[in-house]
């Protein structure tokens, strides 16, 4: 562990581990934008969004450059969280090297990221909803071709599987209990 304790807003200590998090899914405009848009704010609400870098990808370059879909931005913004400044990119071999974790709202995003997954790294794939076990569904449903209702699903089940992943990184740093 490196660097100093800080106070969060529960007054408990947690190291300044950080942690390296790219959200990933197919297209990189609708669900992996939700999600890092969700768990950064996760993340501020308990004043420690300083621990952690944010990022996702897509498995197709089809929209590079492209800001997440307006629905997934509506959507998204109807639960107090702007994600209209990011910008589509495919998954590089580097993300590798670069995250900790890479988190597949998918089975079949699973299936890719393993297929490129550099030796090794298999480990840092994770299907993002293994961390909301409390919801019966294993995949983030792919909402881009459907209504508007198919995004606030999505949204529900982000928003149960980011905060089970900011409690499990932050109370293994020692961070804020979940009682
Ligand atoms: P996402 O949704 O994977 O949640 O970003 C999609 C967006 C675009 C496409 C597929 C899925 N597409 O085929 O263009």
């Amino acid at each position: 562990m490196t660097g100093q304790d800080l106070d969060n807003k529960h007054g408990a200590k947690a190291e300044t581990v950080r942690h390296r998090l790219l959200f990933a899914c197919l297209g990189n405009i609708c669900r992996s934008p939700m999600a890092e848009g969700i768990f950064r704010r996760v993340a501020e609400e308990e004043g420690l969004a300083h621990l952690f870098d944010l990022d996702s990808a897509g498995m197709g370059d089809w929209h590079k450059g492209q800001a997440p879909d307006h629905r997934a931005q509506k959507a998204a913004l109807a639960r107090g969280v702007d994600i209209s400044g990011q910008s589509a990119r495919k998954v590089e071999l580097e993300d590798f090297e670069e995250f900790d974790l890479i988190l597949a709202m998918d089975g079949s995003n699973i299936a890719d990221l393993e297929d490129i997954a550099p030796h090794g790294a298999r480990h840092k794939i994770r299907r993002f909803l293994d961390f909301a076990p409390h919801v019966p569904e294993q995949d983030v449903p792919d909402p881009y071709y459907g209504g508007e209702a198919g995004f606030d699903h999505a949204l529900d089940l982000i928003e149960a599987a980011a905060k089970g992943l900011f409690s499990e990184l932050t109370q293994k740093d020692g961070g804020p209990s979940q009682s």
